[in-house]
């Protein structure tokens, strides 16, 4: 599950904030989950806490000569960031065990590397991984940015059957504003860009959608504005189902 960065902080507005009342309703979600006995991986988006720093320092081309202390701050800000979804989650009753991406990925070339044996551990032992978008060691730049969008590639051999991206939009829209029920690689909307964020927006999150669906997953895009909304995306009657 990939709770995105516009919905637990107030991305739009670039404020260093997280909005706990959202994150508490979706943990209520989760726990409903989790206690059905569903194993669960969770990721966070960066918002503000990361695509700021990251613009800041021009940390998405690469590591310029000096920005060094710009990789830093960028770590650290994530970090806050979801020691304060581990907070809320927590205090309701979710056990999770945060998780810093870039001590278990890293890039060679266009390769995205990851070590998962001791997450699964935790997993099979009852508790739930809560990892975020980060920087990672990347062979060719030295560093570089991971988008939470991105972590479900990588979860392939953990036994991975199903990947939901929650976000601040009901699902994929069509022109016309319109959630469309399904999105296959034949009939993929047109996207606009986002100037602000590093990671690609709706269009990176789908170029991610559509190489996990041809990899046999079960992906969806949804929104959430209420508790119900996650269980709701999970039975598949909200959001947009992305097909090979
Ligand atoms: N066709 C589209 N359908 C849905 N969202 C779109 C579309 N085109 C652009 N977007 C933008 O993509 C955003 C979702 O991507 P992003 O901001 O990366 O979310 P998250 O923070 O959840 O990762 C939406 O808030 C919306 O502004
Ligand atoms: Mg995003």
């Amino acid at each position: 599950m990939k709770l995105g960065g516009s919905l637990i902080t107030p991305k739009r507005e670039g404020a260093l904030e997280v909005k706990e009342d959202v994150i508490r309703q979706v943990t209520l979600d989760l726990l409903e989950i989790y206690r059905s006995g569903r194993r669960l991986f969770l990721a966070h988006g960066a918002g503000p806490f990361g695509h700021i720093p990251v613009r800041r320092y021009g940390i998405h081309e690469g590591l310029r000569p000096g920005a060094e202390l710009g990789v830093s701050e960028t770590m650290v800000s994530m970090m806050d960031l979801n020691l304060r979804v581990a907070r809320v989650m927590m205090e309701l009753g979710l056990p999770v065990i945060p998780f810093h991406p870039r001590l278990i990925f890293r890039r060679e070339g266009d390769e995205l590397t990851c070590g998962l044996e001791t997450a699964l551990r935790w997993i099979k032992s009852g508790f739930v991984p809560l990892t975020h978008g980060d920087l990672v060691h990347d062979n060719r730049r030295v560093v570089s940015v991971l988008s939470a969008d991105e972590i479900p590639l990588c979860l392939l051999s953990m036994g991975l059957r199903e990947v939901l991206f929650l976000t601040d939009v009901p699902g994929v829209l069509n022109e016309m504003g319109e959630v469309l029920r399904e999105v296959s690689g034949m009939n993929l909307p047109d996207l606009g860009g986002s100037s602000f964020d590093v990671t690609g927006s709706m269009r990176g999150k789908l170029d991610v959608a559509l190489r996990l669906a041809r990899m046999g997953i079960d992906v969806r895009i949804a929104g959430f504005s209420e508790r119900g909304d996650l269980i709701r995306a999970l039975k598949g009657e909200s959001g947009t189902r992305i097909r090979p």
